[in-house]
């Protein structure tokens, strides 16, 4: 039998996700859903991001999934408590699962303008650990940048340098990618930070989280993504979607508009 899950983001950021999850398991079918209408998420208020939560939640209500789980660290930071208080089930969220694993004195994030606004991440990264300093960076043009079907690499170039500069100054030894979207651009990202700082993406302690409470049945592990149990759901432009589906997942599959 199959878990059914859900994915929620505003657009392709989610990808980094259920990459994650369609690589350490196939017992899984997933019903992905991108705000597409209503990306970016990241320069909006609070109030806007909490209102498109309730919504969100009402959708994922009537497909009866087993899981949530929130690939959006915007929505995560302005809004988990909606989603667990709407939904019945388990939602597994990044910025929880990803503060359980980091390690050193200094943490630099990179996120959205919402989520360093809500300052969630300093606030529970700093709460679970003494003697540990969160230092912030909003990088606002990241997502419209990452989202473009050809996306300019000195524009991409321009804007790590000035988002990532701040945080080395001030001497980082990790650095969070804190929104979503950020993996997708990880070769850009890397050039920029010394070697000796690590990299976090949150996908995997999500994964890891969810994967530790479903447990995985045994000889269901995979290394190859399976295509066959993944629904792809778009509140706009769903031919665009397809494309980024195809040229990110590698996956031909038909977008349903909602
Ligand atoms: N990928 C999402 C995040 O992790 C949303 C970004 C956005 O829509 O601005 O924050």
């Amino acid at each position: 039998m199959k878990l059914k899950i859900g994915i929620f983001d505003s657009g392709i950021g989610g990808f980094t996700i259920l990459r994650s999850l369609l690589e350490t398991r196939k017992d899984v079918e997933v019903y992905y859903l991108a705000d597409t209408k209503r990306v970016p998420y990241g320069n909006k208020d609070i109030e806007q991001i909490r209102s498109i939560a309730k919504e969100i939640c009402n959708w994922f209500k009537d497909k009866n999934v087993d899981a949530l789980l929130i690939a959006c660290n915007t929505s995560n930071a302005c809004a988990l408590d909606i989603f667990e208080k709407n939904l019945e089930i388990p939602c597994f969220d990044l910025i929880h699962s990803v503060s359980e694993t980091v390690t050193k004195k200094y943490i630099g994030v990179l996120a959205t303008h919402a989520t360093i606004k809500s300052s969630y991440y300093k606030r529970i990264i700093e709460s679970k650990r003494k003697n540990v300093k969160v230092i912030q960076q909003a990088c606002p043009e990241f997502v419209s940048e990452i989202e473009r079907t050809n996306q300019d690499l000195n524009k991409l170039n321009y804007l790590s340098d000035l988002y990532i500069n701040p945080l080395l100054k001030e001497n980082v030894e990790e650095i969070i990618l804190g929104c979503s979207h950020y993996p997708l651009i990880y070769n850009v990202l890397k050039n920029k930070i010394h070697s000796n700082i690590r990299i976090i993406d949150p996908s995997v302690a999500l994964v890891n989280k969810f994967n530790n409470s479903f447990l995985i049945p045994k000889n269901d592990c995979c290394n190859c993504i399976s295509q066959d149990n993944i629904k792809f759901f778009v509140t706009a432009k769903s031919e665009e979607f397809s494309k980024k589906v195809k040229y990110w997942l590698e996956i031909n599959k038909e977008i349903k508009l909602v």
